[in-house]
């Protein structure tokens, strides 16, 4: 996602978090919000030293198949940077810095997991060279669900966040089960229905925005709810 998806995911998980996660988190980032540092691992690839973890923020592996049963990248991919994350976080022998980072790290992931393009094929990027027009501007099938999508709503992220947040105790719990392999071949099946919506050079705009409204506001709902249960799981 782009900056606004990230923020909304850590401003729903923000409102289901339990007090002992509160307390670690409030410890671990200084008293910032989780809106507020889930976009530090895209604000750190603009510096060649954290290259390394460019090829964290995604997994491609070919449609109709499941993550578990496909090759895996030397150099990473979404699903082993986030149990790396779980891991140096959990560990309270790890020192203090590199906790926090990867942290921070943790709580972008959880957000570009729910991004259908993040859990995408390799052929085009994950839609990055699918070319589209957006309301009459070059964009790209990647770019239209990053943000091009979201940005259509003219809301601000505490906006979408509280509209998103509106959920039963029960709906909550269901949404909350499963493990990241089940997050993420979610939304690769969704990403496989997205190779079918739009083709190169379409010119998408409000007829789009509105046949996957839904789409996209459950993934937001869903990143943030397992946001949440993550940390808890974490801080427990
Ligand atoms: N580069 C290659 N595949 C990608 C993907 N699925 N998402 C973002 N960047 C990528
Ligand atoms: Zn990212
Ligand atoms: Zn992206």
């Amino acid at each position: 996602w782009g900056q606004t998806g990230h923020r909304v995911t850590g401003h729903i998980a923000q409102n289901h978090l339990t007090g002992k996660a509160k307390r670690a988190l409030n410890d671990l980032l200084d008293g910032h919000s989780l809106a507020f540092v889930s976009t530090y691992a895209d604000e750190i690839k603009a510096d060649r030293a954290y290259s390394k973890f460019s090829a964290w923020h995604y997994v491609n592996y070919p449609l109709g198949t499941r993550y578990e049963d496909s090759e895996k990248s030397e150099y990473g991919d979404i699903i082993t940077a986030i149990e790396s994350c779980i891991d140096m976080v959990g560990n309270k022998n790890n020192n203090r810095e590199d906790r926090v980072f990867y942290l921070k790290m943790l709580i972008h992931l959880i957000g570009d997991l729910h991004q259908p393009m993040h859990a995408s094929r390799a052929e085009d990027k994950g839609g990055n060279d699918i070319q589209v027009q957006w309301f009459g501007e070059g964009s790209n099938l990647h770019r239209v669900w990053d943000k091009n999508l979201i940005e259509s709503y003219g809301m601000t992220y505490t906006e979408l966040g509280t509209e998103l947040d509106q959920v039963s105790r029960r709906e909550r719990k269901k949404i909350q089960e499963g493990t990241i392999y089940d997050w993420v071949n979610e939304s690769h099946v969704l990403c496989g229905e997205l190779y079918d919506s739009a083709k190169v050079g379409d010119k998408l705009g409000y007829q789009y925005a509105y046949k996957y409204n839904e789409m996209l506001f459950s993934q937001l709902q869903k990143g943030g709810l397992r946001l949440a249960k993550v940390l808890n799981d974490l801080f427990a």
